[in-house]
Parts: structure tokens; sequence; C-alpha cells
């Protein structure tokens, strides 16, 4: 039945705040959000990172005041980026494996005093612990894909001998979420489970991460791993391929650009979907908020919801702490 177009008035469900929550599609929670950290090498001393305000690179103990701070606000996923100095990277990046990384300390440290209050990831990649900046080890300019595999499961199992939750693998070497699920096998870790960064795009959003933990490539770019921003096919072809070699959960990375990769990846695979809200995503809002030209609290809400209708279950943000301390969003 069509009736009159008079009778036709979609406002009538945007009248009252109590009607506009009642029909809300989408509901962003605390809970589904993920605080990222930069862990230094030190066991204390905190470093605020330039391009990124409000955000800091903690030692250990400083992390753990953080954390403690966070968990009261209701932020209890945390994803751990481990830092090195340029002395003890290497061409091999042979620091990433070490049982005293600065992210193997910090998440025995968080075990110790949080156990099971916090659900613990890490970032698997060589980037921030080789010379050359490449998330895979590199001879003549080529980045070397299944050499690459060996190290990334080592490292992949000293973060979870200090007992990290979720590993989540971000160089984006074909077969790595295999070769890292059966190093973990091998080493009696069966119950630590994968967050794959399956469908990472090559993207300029990542900036100030790079100047945060010191990992741009010295030479080239990531363009013959990471994901060319003009292909979404091929964005499903990633996550089946991380789900057949055994992925936990799957991300899209970065969020904003790629909100229709986020959604068809969501209707391809039953497996939970992540998004990464990325650095250069966060800094241009602060900018943007600090110049006066941006309400930050609308767009981050705004942001963070438009990420969770497109279909991302969990979203990893530098605005959490923010957006729950400032009431952004509900715990
Ligand atoms: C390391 C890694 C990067 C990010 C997460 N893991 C940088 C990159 O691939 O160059 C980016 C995160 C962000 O921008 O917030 N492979
Ligand atoms: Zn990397």
């Amino acid at each position: 039945m069509t009736l009159p177009h008079q009778a036709q008035r979609p406002r009538r469900l945007r009248a009252t705040a109590i009607i506009r929550d009642a029909v809300a599609q989408t509901r962003l929670r605390g809970e589904q959000l993920i605080q990222p950290h930069f862990c230094l090498p030190t066991e204390s001393g905190s470093e605020p990172i330039e391009s990124m305000p409000g955000i800091y690179r903690h030692g250990t103990k400083e992390m753990l005041m953080q954390i403690a701070k966070d968990l009261s606000l209701g932020i209890n996923k945390i994803l751990l980026f481990g830092l090195t100095t340029d002395q003890m990277k290497d061409e091999h990046g042979s620091q990433s494996g070490d049982k005293d990384s600065a992210v193997t300390k910090a998440v025995s440290a968080i075990k110790a005093e949080f156990g099971d209050e916090v659900l613990l990831l890490t970032d698997v990649c060589l980037c921030a612990y080789t010379s050359h900046g490449h998330c895979g080890l590199l001879e003549d300019g080529v980045v070397l894909n299944d050499e690459s595999l060996g190290p990334l499961a080592a490292m992949a199992v000293a973060h979870a001998d200090a007992g990290a939750d979720i590993l989540a693998p971000s160089d984006m070497m074909d077969g790595r979420v295999a070769a890292i699920r059966d190093g973990l096998d091998a080493a009696g870790h069966k119950e630590v489970a994968l967050l794959s960064y399956a469908v990472k795009y090559a993207s300029a959003w990542y900036g100030p991460f790079r100047d945060a933990a010191n990992s741009a490539p010295g030479e080239g770019d990531r363009k013959t791993y990471q994901m060319d921003p003009r292909n979404s096919d091929e964005a499903l072809r990633e996550a089946l391929l991380d789900e057949a070699e055994g992925a936990d959960m799957l991300m899209v990375k970065p969020a904003l650009s790629y909100l229709d990769v986020i959604q068809s990846v969501k209707q391809a695979t039953p497996l939970p979907l992540v998004a990464y809200n990325v650095s250069g995503e966060y800094s241009a809002v602060k900018a943007g908020a600090e110049r006066g030209w941006l309400d930050e609290a609308s767009v981050v809400t705004e942001t963070l919801t438009s990420i969770a209708r497109a279909g991302a279950d969990m979203t990893i943000t530098y605005h959490a702490r923010e957006a729950l301390k400032e009431g952004w969003i509900e715990k």
C-alpha cells in the first residue's frame, strides 16, 4: 500500500532525543574500543609524540599507571607497539624476537599487575627493529617474503611466552598467518589468538605513527607488500586467505577511507572484524580541533559510529581514552 506523500514524515522519528535513541541502528560502546600504546625500552620515562597530541611513548612504570587509569574508564583492551633505539636496530631486525624487548617486558609487567583484567594485544612486525625500516627482511632493495616468516613467527612466540593474549601481525607478508600459527602451536601456545591485519593498505595516513615508532622505511615505500588503495576485490582475497590460514579475527586498516571495504569484508566472513582508526586520522582531527575548526567531541563520535555502522565489531583508536573520559561514548 502506498500512502499519500503527506503521510510520509521521516521527521517523526527524529523529534526527540528519546525517540532518536530508540530507533538508532548503530550503538557504540566503550567495550568496542581498543587503545594503542607505545612502549619505550626503558623502565620508566614518558615522551610526548609531537605529531599525535595527547599520546605518549611510555616506559613500563608510566604505562602501568596509564593502564590503571584507563581501566577505571572502562578501557580493558590494549594494543602494544614496541620501540627500540637506532643502535639496537640491524638489517635483520634481530631484536624483534628477543625475550627482553620493550614489548615483552611490558607484556610481563602488565600481566603481572592486571592479569585477565586486560585483554592484551601486541603488534607483530619487523619495521620498528630493522635498520632499513621495512616490515620484512630486505635484500637488494627487495622485501623478501618467505625469509621473513621465521623472524615474524619467532617474534610472535616471544610475545606469547611473555603472556600476550592476541597477536596482531601487521607486516603483510603472504602466508604469515599460517607460519605464525604453526610457530605458536609448536611452542605450546594453542590458546593464543591471532588478529591479522588482513587488509592493510599502503596509506599516507600512517605518517604520524611512523614518527611515533621511528619506523619509516629508509628507502622505498611499502607498496610491494601493503595493498593498493585502488583495490577492493583484493581485500576479500586477503581476508579469506587469512581466515583459511587460521586467523581468529581480521582487521581492515585504515578505517575512514576504507568504509566500503569494512562493509564488504564483514559480509564475506563470519570472523569478528576490527577496524584501525589510524594515527593520521587521529592527528587530523586533533589539528582541526586545536584550530577551532572542528568540534572534537562530535567529530569523534560521528567517526567512530560510522566505522561501527560500516560493520566493524571493534575499533582500534587513539581517541579511546578521551572518548570515555569525556563521556563522548558510553562505557
Ligand atoms: C607496523 C604498523 C604501522 C601501523 C601499525 N603497525 C605502520 C606502517 O605499516 O607503516 C600504523 C598505525 C597507525 O598509523 O596508527 N607495520
Ligand atoms: Zn611494519
